[in-house]
């Protein structure tokens, strides 16, 4: 059998998502601002808001130089404002710590303004092709069940078993495919009710599917 890994990415060059538009791009500005609007938004919801941002703020520079309210106002009806006040400072952060270049090293992507370790590797991979694990809440449900891992996932002792987990499944080639995969994946077949486990691409050593626990991974 293939690996893990390579199983993901040849399912995601075949049946995963390729017209989102920050999927068009490596500009880590983009892609940042996508991961953001991600985070508690539904895809279909941020396209328009992505769409419009970046035609009124089409760079770092120009987010930086901006009004908070204007930022605000391009936000109004995505919610969680949070995000876009942290978006904001971390763009003057950019200017300030990096010179408006932005980091490619996952650490120093993690310590700007709103974004955690999940984002941070999410961009890190996408936009730099830098190998790192991602963990947002689709992912963590496709490697508690395709590991068996039990436990609720918000519990430290099974968040470190997960993000364990994702490090060592990594590809040696191939990570914005398998990172995107991944979180396709999760979206797409290894939903939370009724995946599909028939169309799964590692559904052939998924303990929970052996153990016939699909349904309740994670706990
Ligand atoms: N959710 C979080 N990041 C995403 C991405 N890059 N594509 C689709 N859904 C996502």
């Amino acid at each position: 059998m293939k690996s893990f890994a390579s199983r993901i990415v040849t399912w995601q060059q075949r049946h995963g998502r390729h017209t989102l538009p920050w999927q068009a791009t490596r500009d880590p500005y983009r892609i940042w601002l996508s991961e953001i609007m991600l985070q508690q938004t539904q895809v279909a919801t941020v396209v328009p808001y992505f769409e419009r941002f970046v035609a009124r703020f089409p760079d770092l520079a120009a987010l930086a130089a901006a009004d908070e309210d204007d930022v605000l106002a391009l936000w109004s009806g995505l919610g969680y404002y949070s995000r876009a006040r942290n978006l904001h400072a971390a763009a003057r952060a950019i200017v300030t710590r990096h010179g408006g270049t932005f980091p490619a090293q996952p650490d120093l992507i993690a310590r700007l303004p709103g974004v955690g370790r999940s984002t941070a590797a999410a961009i890190a991979a996408l936009a730099f092709g830098r190998t790192c694990a991602i963990l947002d809440g689709n992912v963590k449900r496709v490697l508690a069940r395709h590991g068996g891992i039990a436990g609720w996932p918000g519990e430290k002792r099974t968040e470190t078993a997960l993000w364990a987990l994702a490090e060592s499944l990594l590809p040696r080639i191939g990570i914005e495919a398998y990172t995107q995969g991944m979180m396709d994946l999760g979206a797409m077949v290894c939903t939370r009710s009724q995946p599909d486990c028939a169309s799964c691409p590692v559904s052939a050593d998924c303990i929970a599917r052996k153990q016939g626990r699909v349904s309740e991974l994670p706990t």
